[in-house]
This record gives structure tokens, C-alpha cells and sequence, in this order.
């Protein structure tokens, strides 16, 4: 069970107790250890399974906890501790935390949150990085029509081919998406739905709201109607994507190309930004452009990965060494052009992995798919050195 995070939690309050339980079991790579319902109890169910994480609500005796909390701290130093509790003064929080306590949570303790918590002290608790929460696949593209659907798609079911993993995809282009025509799925509850009701949603139930395709791949639809955009908040999109994170290993994310507030949300929250281009002097101006721009959301320029699809369409595409020098950045993949499989897998909402197993650019889509679940993004995160603009026409030799 690599990457599993073990966790035991101590809670005498039997409701706030089986409701973290219900969100612990649920969720991906987790793996409860002990549920302990008596604080003198705890310390020696921690010198029992060892546990990467100790959750413990302090609420039924905030004394007694606050001793625990401290003698877990320093006799088990590795297990990271994180305290709940519907007491949010500042002195509280204090107490916990010079107590030895990772992570505070309010309680009631919301799935988003929790996953967040974990996924600090996971990350912090053996310097290893195990990451316990779901990685976002963010697909960006550089001009319309630069193929960031069927990039998106094809990629979602490639990396469901394997049986270990869980993958969701969610059409994040609002207004004109259509995830769902290139699977050929009608689902019933759209972004919208799922945003609307996130407080009230648990991760059974979000699975049962999502619709699952042949492939393995769950599908979050754009909203029906274009004027419920504006109702999808930033703050409950969020919480969507915390919740999906829960729930699947792999989450991946067809974005607009208004470079929107939930579209930056979601790259800021990504593991991985796949910005797709052409080998044209339009898209690789923006690309140098959106490069630029994103510079001012903090930490999404290094995960940016340029990735060139329709690779040899055609003797006019610029050459990838020019490409590369104009946007002083390497290309970090080649999807070779094909149209005649792509559109047919299209027009019949059948995915390439299904209609094409064989063609080249579905194994280019699966190698993809591979090597962005192998490699952390500062391993290959290109070297993005400023050096001084160039004209736009210079590198075509004009
Ligand atoms: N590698 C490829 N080879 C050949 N044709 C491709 C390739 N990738 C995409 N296409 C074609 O490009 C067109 C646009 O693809 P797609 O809808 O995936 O792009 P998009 O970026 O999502 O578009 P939009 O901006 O409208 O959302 C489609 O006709 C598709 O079949
Ligand atoms: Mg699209």
C-alpha cells in the first residue's frame, strides 16, 4: 500500500467521531489504523499502530486532550497531529499548537479542510513528500482549438487504464464545453450542481453524482445554462476540487481559454499545467505572453509544461528548436498530428484508447500520461532563464 497514509483518531464524541470516520473511509490512499473513544486510551493505541497522522478532538475535555496532544508530540515525534475543535480563539489554536499539534481543524470538520490538513502533514511529517490527496492535471491551451479537449479526454482515459488509479474530469470551459459529447455521456448533475451543494455532499454521494464512463473515467460536466456561471463561486469551486481530491488519485481539468477566475484557481491548485500549442507564430505568441502573465500567481510558472500538439501537420509549422528558442523554454512533449483517427474518435465520442489503440499519437497520449504520474514537476521543470525579448518575425528569418 505505497503512498497509503495510516491514521488514528481519538474522539469520546461518538456523532463527530463516526462522521470523520465516514470521510476517512472514503477517501483514496488512506488507511484507518484505530478509532479511539477514551483519551487516557490513545496514547497507547499510537505506541500500538504507529500512525502517520493522530487526529484528536479536544472538544469532550479540552484539559485531558491538551495533555495528550503533548505527550503524543514528544513521545511520538513522527506521527504528525492534527487537533479538531469548535473552538476557534485564538488561544486555542495556540494551546494546540505549543502542544505539539500539526494542523488545526474546525469542527464540524468539512472534507475539503481535512484533505488539505492531511495532505500538509503528510508532506512535512517524513520529509518524503507522500502526498495523500489526488493530483490535478490542468489542461491549458494557447490559442482556440489548439486540441485542449481532445488532449484532456484522451488523457483522463489513459491514465484510468490502470486499475490503481481513479480519475475525474471536469469540463472546466464553461460556457462552450464538451467533454461530455467527446465520451458521448449525458450526465445528470453538472460543476454547477456539485458546487451549489458541496456543504452538503459527502464523497459517496459525490460519486453517485458523477457519471462514470466505460473507461473508468468519472465526468463533471460544464452547467447546462450559460448564465449559471457566474453562481459557480471560487470558494465553493474550490471546495469541489478538495472534495474530488479526496475521492480519485488523478483529477483532470479541460480549462477554458478566458484564462477565467476559476480557470487560475484551478492551475493554482494543479500539480501539473499542460499548456498546449501549435507550432504557429499566433500560439507561440501567446504562449510567451501567458508565460508572462502568470508569473504573478505564485507558484504556477513552474509547473507549467509546453506541450506541442499536431506535431508534423504540416511543412509551414515552425520548428520545434525555433519554437523553443522564441519562448526560452523546452518543450516538454509532442503529440503528433492525426486527424482522421482524433475526428472520428470525436464524432463518435469514443476515445482514442478504445477506436485507436495502436495509432501513434495514442501511445504519445499514454507515455504522457506515465510520465506525469512519475515525475514531480520540479524534476522537469524546464530552466526559464529572461533573457531579453525578441521581435516576433525575427525568428522566421523576416
Ligand atoms: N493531435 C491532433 N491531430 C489532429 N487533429 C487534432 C489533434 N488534436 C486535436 N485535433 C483537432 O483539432 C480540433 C480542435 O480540437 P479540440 O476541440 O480538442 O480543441 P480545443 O482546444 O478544446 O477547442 P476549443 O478552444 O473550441 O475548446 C478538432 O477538430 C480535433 O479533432
Ligand atoms: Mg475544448
Amino acid at each position: 500500500m505505497s503512498g497509503t497514509l495510516r491514521i488514528s483518531i481519538c474522539d469520546p464524541n461518538e456523532t463527530t467521531r463516526e462522521n470523520l470516520k465516514k470521510y476517512l473511509i472514503g477517501m483514496e490512499q488512506i488507511w484507518l489504523e484505530a478509532d479511539c473513544s477514551r483519551y487516557e486510551f490513545f496514547t497507547e493505541i499510537v505506541s500500538q499502530t504507529t500512525p502517520d497522522v493522530a487526529i484528536i478532538d479536544i472538544d469532550s475535555n479540552d484539559e485531558k486532550a491538551m495533555q495528550l496532544v503533548e505527550k503524543i508530540a514528544k513521545t511520538y515525534p513522527d506521527t504528525g497531529i492534527i487537533v479538531v475543535s469548535c473552538r476557534t480563539d485564538g488561544q486555542m489554536i495556540l494551546r494546540a499548537m505549543r502542544a505539539g499539534a500539526r494542523e488545526f481543524l474546525t469542527s464540524p470538520v468539512q472534507i475539503d479542510e481535512l484533505v488539505g490538513s492531511l495532505d500538509r502533514v503528510a508532506s512535512t511529517s517524513d520529509g518524503k513528500q507522500r502526498s495523500n490527496a489526488g493530483s490535478i492535471i490542468s489542461v491549458a491551451g494557447a490559442s482556440g482549438g489548439v486540441g485542449n479537449t481532445s488532449i484532456a479526454v484522451n488523457l483522463a482515459v489513459a491514465l484510468a487504464a490502470r486499475p490503481d488509479r481513479s480519475v475525474v474530469l471536469i469540463d472546466l470551459d464553461l460556457a462552450l464545453g464538451d467533454a461530455d459529447v467527446f465520451l458521448d455521456m449525458i450526465p445528470d448533475y453538472t460543476l454547477l450542481d456539485v458546487a451549489q451543494n458541496i456543504s452538503r455532499l459527502d464523497l459517496a454521494l459525490l460519486r453517485k453524482s458523477l457519471t462514470k464512463h466505460e473507461s473508468g473515467v468519472y465526468l463533471l460536466p460544464r452547467p447546462v445554462q450559460i448564465e449559471d456561471i457566474s453562481s459557480i463561486s471560487n470558494e465553493d469551486f474550490k471546495r469541489v476540487l478538495g472534495l474530488l481530491k479526496a475521492s480519485f488519485t488523478h483529477l483532470v481539468i479541460d480549462l477554458s481559454k478566458s484564462y477565467s477566475r476559476l480557470d487560475i484557481a484551478a492551475l493554482e491548485a494543479s500539480k501539473h499545467i499542460l499548456l498546449l500549442t501549435q507550432l504557429d507564430l499566433p500560439c507561440l505568441r501567446n504562449v510567451v505572453r501567458l508565460l508572462s502573465s502568470l508569473e504573478v500567481y505564485e507558484g504556477v510558472n513552474e509547473k507549467i509544461h509546453v506541450v506541442v500538439n499536431r506535431a508534423g501537420l504540416d511543412k509551414t509549422q515552425i520548428s520545434s528548436a525555433k519554437a523553443e528558442e522564441t519562448i526560452d523554454r523546452e518543450i516538454f512533449w509532442r503529440i503528433p498530428n492525426n486527424y482522421p483517427v482524433i475526428s472520428e474518435c470525436r464524432n463518435n465520442g469514443v476515445p482514442l484508447l478504445q477506436n485507436a489503440k495502436n495509432a501513434a499519437i495514442t501511445h504519445s497520449i499514454c507515455e504522457l500520461a506515465e510520465k506525469l504520474s512519475g515525475e514531480s514537476p520540479a524534476e522537469d521543470e524546464a530552466a526559464v532563464d529572461k533573457k531579453d525579448k525578441k521581435s516576433w518575425l525575427k525568428f522566421l528569418g523576416k
